[in-house]
């Protein structure tokens, strides 16, 4: 079944207001640079001694030595997943793998706000499918354990590799898709094959956020 991941890109309040309601464990709870900047431990100690799986969403992106402290201190708080971004390097991300143990590392390819227009602009200049391929064979080939990617690229990546795909940029029915650019339905990612979806917005914004992860807890196990 595919798993719902929340991002919890709120206030430190509504967070834990979160965090307490939820009662199915099964649910992944990443922390980003809002809450982990400004609140760290108490958020991510929190999420543990809940019984919750922690998703740490801090895409690194630096030199090897770098990289890996990072993962080493991940490993310290409990992360039971960390994003890295595969354009860091093959060196960075065998760095990464050698420390990572149980912690699962997931390849941040292209970012969901960019589309091709973006990658012109940063002088990549393949198109945007040749680039998320080249990039996910890269992670995969580094040991990594998956791959963070657009609902509108999981068949092809599907189609060329056997990977963990986690996948944000997923919105419910007539909803904004805000800074999003490739992003595709809840239906559309589970369909496509997504093991795990990301969504901050859609629950953050409802006027109910534990009776929407109901919601979209319902609809994911109705897609065995
Ligand atoms: O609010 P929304 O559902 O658009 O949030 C998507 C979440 O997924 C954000 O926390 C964002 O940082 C994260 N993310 C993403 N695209 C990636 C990797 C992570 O949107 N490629």
């Amino acid at each position: 079944m595919t798993r719902l991941c929340i991002a919890l890109d709120t206030d430190y309040e509504k967070a834990v207001d979160l965090i307490k309601s939820i009662k199915n464990k099964e649910v992944v709870f990443k922390v980003g640079y809002k809450l982990f900047i400004s609140h760290h431990r108490k958020i991510t100690d929190l999420i543990k001694q809940e019984g919750f799986e922690l998703f740490l969403d801090l895409k690194l992106h630096d030199i090897p030595n770098t990289v890996k402290d990072g993962v080493l201190s991940a490993r310290e708080l409990g992360a039971d997943y960390l994003t890295v971004h595969v354009s860091a390097g093959s060196e960075a991300l065998r760095s990464a793998v050698e420390v990572a143990e149980g912690l699962k590392l997931l390849g941040v390819t292209l970012l969901t706000s960019l589309e091709e227009p973006h990658l012109k602009e940063l002088g990549v200049c393949v198109s945007k499918d040749e680039y998320v391929v080249k990039l996910s064979a890269l992670a995969l080939s580094c040991g990594l354990s998956g791959l963070v990617c657009s609902g509108k690229e999981l068949p092809l990546l599907k189609s060329k590799f056997n990977f963990f795909a986690v996948v944000p940029g997923v919105r419910l029915e007539e909803e904004s898709s805000d800074d999003q650019k490739r992003v595709v339905s809840l239906q559309e990612a589970i369909k496509k094959g997504a093991d795990m979806l990301v969504l901050g917005r859609s629950i953050l914004r409802a006027e109910d956020p534990i009776q929407k992860v109901e919601d979209i807890l319902v609809l994911l196990s109705s897609h065995p």
